[in-house]
């Protein structure tokens, strides 16, 4: 099975160096790996806890899913999205708050260290902070939880949210494991616990002062906005000392050398490091760093300018990207309404009336039960249908989308009755199939705990999950 790994970036700033050495190129490069199913999205909900300017969010949106795809993100091969296109998370992130634990969230970093800030300036311990802050672990948790991901990337700051997001997934997991698992049919637990995945050798790079770049320092080194003059004008501003040319540096107490590094091969930071050790002038040496970066990243910062000269590209990738997403999300929340108690009512289990089967189709070799109930089958019939046959074996049937594609083979029966009532039972307003993973590429649908049919092979769980989307509304319409 492929580790899925899912990471978030919000969206309140543009892009600088120390974000493309610490996270995106990583995560780009970690895409590419065969055994990997990224999942990387614009944290845009988290966005509005500590910005509260629409255009600098929209601006900020733009910048960062230009700057993933310039940088060779693949939006075939990752579900690229935006969280706030996925309305199943703030969704499930109700559910995660109605189980998390109040005292977990007074110790959250972000909000202890507001709630500290306010106390030393005399403040009221609350002044100025949002429910958004306080609860901003249980969003993230949501994303997270939603896709069930294996490995989150993430800075060192957030290592305490990933730590959150297994609390809480462990407390529904312990809540509602048993509900969740009548509703959906499976073994196991409803949430898979993260773990946190820290790029120990990457996570910070200092900026102009020293410190570690970042916005609220304003210390940065800016990715693509401004072109490679901004570059090249922040790196001239990068703080050194006052030795002339000539004189031996210290490598380790500029910011040139860290950056420097982050670029270039082993052997080319070595000559680097010894060129300042016997004298190279801190001008030359900003000039050969700059020139570094540009030959990595010259080529990303054209296609960069160019997509943020096409933002309905843009537009239209993140919503393909949401539509993927949600073949998973959907289906995933709605058996988790179920297992709150949230589901339809006309599908409860505990008070299920008689099944009231739509009648079948005629008799014969091929019998099909088609929305509407009752008429004919035809080839060119624009609806989800289920198809019976005869084999050599005995009696099952096809169930296939409105496109003709095959959705479902059931299994053999020796009686021709058995597979009328199966189908029937499928369809019945009441009923409440699920189904269940076949290894990676597959998946069975189960009736009453019973596997009753299997699908074909696809190509990889995604397409395989699209299909389950596809296969559910095909049996909401064949039963409407
Ligand atoms: N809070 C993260 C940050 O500021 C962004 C984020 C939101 C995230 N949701 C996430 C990261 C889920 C990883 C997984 O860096």
């Amino acid at each position: 099975m492929k580790t899925r790994v899912l990471t978030g970036i919000t969206t309140s700033g543009t892009p600088h160096l120390g974000n493309y050495v610490g996270a995106i190129r990583p995560s780009v490069a970690a895409s590419r790996n065969h055994d990997v199913d990224a999942f990387y999205f614009l944290a845009d909900y988290h966005a509005l806890i500590k910005c509260d300017d629409p255009a600098r969010v929209m601006r900020s949106r733009l910048e960062i899913a230009a700057t993933w795809l310039a940088c060779g993100l693949d939006p075939e091969r990752v579900t690229f999205y935006r969280q706030s296109d996925i309305p199943e998370i703030p969704e499930l992130t109700w559910m995660l708050t109605c189980v998390a634990p109040k005292g977990l969230m007074n110790r959250a970093h972000a909000y202890k260290a507001a709630v500290d800030a306010n106390s030393s300036s005399g403040e009221d311990a609350d002044a100025g902070i949002n429910l958004g802050l306080y609860s901003y672990p249980v969003l993230m948790a949501a994303d997270i939880l939603i896709f069930n991901a294996h490995r989150v990337p993430v800075g060192r700051d957030q290592v305490q949210h990933i730590e959150m997001t297994r609390d809480i997934g462990q407390r529904f997991n312990h809540i509602y494991g048993k509900a969740w698992r009548a509703a959906s049919g499976r073994d196991g637990d409803p949430f898979v616990l993260p773990e946190v995945m820290l790029e120990e050798r990457v996570a910070t790079l200092p900026g102009l002062d020293g410190r570690k770049m970042s916005k609220s320092y304003n210390n940065t080194v800016p990715l693509f906005e401004g072109g490679s003059k901004a570059m090249r004008e922040a790196i001239a501003k990068i703080v050194t000392d006052s030795r002339e040319p000539g004189e031996p540096k210290d490598p380790d107490s500029s910011s040139l050398y860290a950056i420097y590094r982050a670029f270039a091969s082993e052997s080319d930071a070595a000559a680097y490091r010894e060129a300042l050790q016997t004298g190279l002038g801190w001008g030359e040496a900003k000039q050969q760093l700059a020139a570094l970066i540009e030959s990595e990243l010259g080529d990303a910062r054209e296609k960069y300018a160019r997509l943020m000269a096409h933002p309905g590209e843009i537009e239209e990738i993140l919503r393909a990207g949401a539509v993927k997403a949600r073949a998973i999300a959907t289906p995933s929340v709605r058996q988790l309404r179920e297992t709150v108690g949230l589901g339809s009512l006309a599908d409860s289990r505990s008070n299920r009336p008689h099944p009231n089967p739509p009648p079948l189709a005629g008799e014969g070799d091929e019998r099909a039960a088609r929305a509407g109930g009752g008429q004919s089958t035809s080839k060119s019939a624009k609806r989800a249908r289920i198809v019976s046959f005869r084999d050599a074996q005995g009696f099952r049937f096809r169930l296939l989308a409105v496109d003709g594609q095959e959705l479902l083979l059931s299994n053999t029966f020796t009686d021709p009755k058995r597979s009328g009532e199966i189908t029937r039972a499928l369809l019945a307003t009441d009923a409440a199939p699920v189904t269940e993973a076949v290894g990676g590429t597959r998946y069975a649908l189960l009736l009453d705990g019973e596997r009753i049919a299997t699908s074909p092979e696809y190509a990889d769980a995604l397409e395989r999950d699209a299909a389950i989307t596809t296969l559910m509304s095909a049996l909401e319409s064949l039963r409407s």
